[in-house]
């Protein structure tokens, strides 16, 4: 299926780049390269050895992306494309709107304009807010996000179904992701955040090379088992194969459909430097700091519905999320290097 990926050069984007290729479809990537290095196709290309089809373009560019409909016709969308940084949201909201869901709109009106109407959205475990109950089902109500990121994807998951009722054409999937870490195995593309990490893994990785002298743990006070946040990391390339699964969500007449993607287990930071200190050899200093504001103390998946409905479940366990984002930050400690 010739699929239309916007946000392909960031990093979940282009590990589902190298999957839909990998599996016989025909992604063509779109990317405004705000938060991406234009580097990311040639390893996407050199991991596969396929062509990627590229536009620098812009999901709020309504010409250019009815070029790009006109000229690929695309039967569906992975819209990957959208700010993401937390804190940054805080301090910007106007600018997370705009783009997230001021860009979806327009993406979505061209789709329709040029006769695609399926889309697959990447949602986020942030939506259930502090969730009611763990293991998180999909049944699990939508909660209060504390930051305007996560409203964009709440918001936007609001949209999307509501364009997919008025108009049953549509099929719309809603992937909420849980955490993402780990790298490729080939160490050539992988998570580059810019400036100081806000996620744990990459600011692991970042002492772990060297860059940053230790972890600073946000709280040990939770109700969790050693009183520190307990989360549901996934490997991206797992990730990336979920999409891969729920474009049989996309066949005509499937409608709306949500699922949780990560792995159904939680762990704490602690259990995480553990880990990574286990898989790599390396020793990860750390101090315990006060709560991160917004945090919650407990957030893993039920994966129960995607594996029954789309035949997926994540195969790598943490020692290989930490192998593997250690051999992306170890082989190239300065990300792409632009
Ligand atoms: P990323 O920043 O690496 O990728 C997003 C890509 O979108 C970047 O390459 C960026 O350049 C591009 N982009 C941003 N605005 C654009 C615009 N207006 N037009 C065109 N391109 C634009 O982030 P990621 O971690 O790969 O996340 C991908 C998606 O998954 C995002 O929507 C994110 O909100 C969502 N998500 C991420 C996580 C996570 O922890 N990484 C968790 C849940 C959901
Ligand atoms: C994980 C755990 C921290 C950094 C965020 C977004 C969420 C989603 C994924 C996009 C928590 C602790 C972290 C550090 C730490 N993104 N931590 N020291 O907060 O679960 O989710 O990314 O949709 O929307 O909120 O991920 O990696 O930031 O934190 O102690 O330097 O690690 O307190 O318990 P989080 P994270």
């Amino acid at each position: 299926m010739k699929i239309l990926v916007t946000g392909g050069a960031g990093f979940i984007g282009s590990h589902t780049v190298v999957e839909l290729q990998n599996s016989g479809h025909e992604p063509v990537v779109l990317d405004n390269l705000y938060n991406a290095s234009s580097k990311v196709i040639g390893r996407i290309e050199a991991i596969t050895g396929k062509h990627v089809p590229f536009y620098k373009a812009d999901i709020r560019d309504r010409e250019a992306l009815a070029e790009i409909f006109e000229k690929e016709k695309p039967e569906a969308v992975i819209h990957f494309a959208g700010l993401k940084a937390v804190g940054e949201s805080v301090r910007k909201p106007w600018e997370y709107y705009e783009n997230n869901i001021g860009g979806t709109l327009t993406l979505v009106d061209e789709m329709r304009k040029h006769g695609c109407k399926n889309i697959i959205f990447s949602s986020s475990a942030t939506v259930y807010g502090d969730p009611a109950f763990v293991p998180i089902t999909e049944e699990c109500p939508k909660g209060q996000c504390t930051n305007p990121y996560g409203w964009t994807k709440s918001m936007l998951e609001q949209i999307l179904s509501d364009i997919q009722k008025a108009d049953p054409e549509w099929n719309v999937v809603l992937l909420r992701y849980f955490n993402p870490i780990g790298a490729h195995k080939s160490g050539t593309i992988g998570e580059n955040p810019n400036g100081i990490p806000n996620n744990l893994m990459p600011y692991i990785t970042q002492v772990a090379v060297g860059k940053l002298e230790k972890l600073h743990v946000f709280g040990n006070d939770y109700d969790t088992p050693d009183g520190t946040g307990v989360r549901d990391y996934i490997h991206v390339v797992d990730l990336a194969k979920g999409h891969v699964c729920a474009l049989k969500k996309v066949a005509p007449g499937s409608g709306l459909s949500v699922y949780n993607l990560g792995t159904g287990t939680g762990y704490s930071v602690l259990d995480i430097v553990k880990n990574f200190e286990a898989a790599t050899g390396k020793n990860i200093p750390y101090v315990i700091d006060p709560r991160r504001p917004g945090d919650i103390a407990t957030c893993y998946s039920s994966a129960e519905k995607a594996k029954e409905e789309l035949g997926w479940e994540a195969q790598y366990g943490i020692k290989e999320m930490c192998e593997d984002a250690w051999r992306w930050q170890s082989t190239n400690p300065n990300g792409y290097g632009d």
